[in-house]
């Protein structure tokens, strides 16, 4: 077998392995997300994917400090629209293997510890946890 053969065969497995690795991939190197319910997000897709994270950290302190409520960045509709329901219909937390936070945060080896106090799921009215 030549050296050119040995390299891509090399590479092919590898690749493989790296996608195993990583679960469901979207074929262009980012994980596949789950759909999200409504048809578009609280700002633009590319928007989103960039600053989220200042976007809720902003949303946070108007809350926290200035008492603001029903922001356009809250932490529980980023959650009511990007939870799936399971096949039991129940919906499943967005922190699972897979689901829509989990994924992109896994693969980019991102922890984070918010939903330690806010729920996962989207708000059950029975229920009166903070969301
Ligand atoms: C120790 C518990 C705790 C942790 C951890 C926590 N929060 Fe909160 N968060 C709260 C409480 C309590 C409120 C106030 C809820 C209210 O009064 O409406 C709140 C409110 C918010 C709000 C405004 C309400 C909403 O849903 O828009 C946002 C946004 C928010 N938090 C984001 C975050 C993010 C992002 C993280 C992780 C980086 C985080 N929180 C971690 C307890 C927590
Ligand atoms: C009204 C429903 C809705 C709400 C609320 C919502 N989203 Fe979205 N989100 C969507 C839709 C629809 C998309 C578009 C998916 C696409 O472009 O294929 C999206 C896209 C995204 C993306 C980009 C995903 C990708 O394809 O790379 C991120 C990140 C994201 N949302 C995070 C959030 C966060 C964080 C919040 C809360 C601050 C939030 N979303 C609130 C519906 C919502
Ligand atoms: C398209 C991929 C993607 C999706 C989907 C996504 N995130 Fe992220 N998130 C990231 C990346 C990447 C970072 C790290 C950014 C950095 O370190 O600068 C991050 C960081 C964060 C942070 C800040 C962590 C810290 O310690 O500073 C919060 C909060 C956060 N994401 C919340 C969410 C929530 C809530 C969802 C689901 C509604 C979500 N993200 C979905 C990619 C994503």
């Amino acid at each position: 077998m030549n050296r050119l053969r040995l390299a891509v065969i090399g590479f092919v497995v590898l690749a493989t392995a790296i996608l195993a690795g990583h679960g469901a991939m979207a074929g262009d190197g980012r994980p596949a997300l789950p759909q999200a319910k409504g048809s578009v997000c609280v700002e633009d897709t590319q928007v989103m994917r960039r600053n989220h994270m200042d976007l809720l950290k902003h949303q946070r302190n108007d809350t926290l400090r200035q008492g603001v409520r029903g922001g356009k960045h809250s932490l529980a509709e980023c959650v009511s629209c990007h939870a799936t329901d399971g096949a039991d219909g129940k919906p499943v937390p967005v922190t699972a293997e897979g689901q829509f936070c989990q994924s992109c945060h896994s693969f980019a080896a991102v922890s984070i510890d918010c939903f330690s106090c806010h729920a996962t799921v989207p708000a059950d009215p029975a229920r009166t946890a903070i969301r």
